[in-house]
């Protein structure tokens, strides 16, 4: 009989041990960083115009990298961002990619430039759908970027 109990406490304190420990590790992964769906928009705002110069200038190459760098984002946030309504919109963002993705594998620059404008107006979409029609996305005049080259390199 007093074996018992004794080995019962002695499970309810381990029990009560690595409760403890689910709840601090619990706490630190609620306190760990990771990137906000802002972050994740401005990053993909910033493929979003070198896509446009790498197309423009036929680079095809770099073209593929951006479009690409868009999709990891798109990914990210579905996977990071999964607890925000807005997420489930997301998915409207495919058909324009595979539609540049397509117009790339062709280099093909007006099935391209066409892509583009399709992407750039699903962007507006959803952020009209999300209350955030004021973030106007458009096709951008100027490369922000003088430290790139968007020319294929010879
Ligand atoms: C889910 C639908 C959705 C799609 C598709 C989408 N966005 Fe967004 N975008 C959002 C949301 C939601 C925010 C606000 C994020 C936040 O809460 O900070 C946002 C914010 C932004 C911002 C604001 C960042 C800032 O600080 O000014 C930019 C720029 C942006 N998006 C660019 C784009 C571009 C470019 C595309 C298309 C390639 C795009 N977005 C597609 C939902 C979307």
């Amino acid at each position: 009989m007093t074996f018992g109990l004794c080995a019962c406490n002695q499970q309810t304190d381990s029990t009560s041990v690595l409760q403890n420990r689910i709840d601090s590790l619990e706490i630190k992964l609620a306190n760990t960083y990771k990137p906000g769906f802002g972050d994740f928009m401005g990053s993909i705002q910033a493929h979003h115009s070198k896509l446009w110069f790498a197309g423009q200038n036929e680079n095809w190459e770099l073209a593929d990298f951006e479009v690409h760098e868009i999709m990891e984002a798109i990914e990210a946030i579905q996977k990071f961002q999964s607890e925000r309504e807005e997420s489930k919109l997301i998915g409207m963002i495919n058909p324009p990619l595979d539609s540049i993705n397509n117009a790339i594998e062709q280099k093909n620059s007006i099935l391209f430039k066409n892509s583009y404008i399709l992407l750039t107006n699903t962007c507006n979409s959803c952020h009209e759908a999300t209350d955030l029609g004021f973030n106007v996305v458009k096709i951008p005049d100027s490369s922000p970027f003088s430290n790139q080259e968007f020319k294929p390199k010879e």
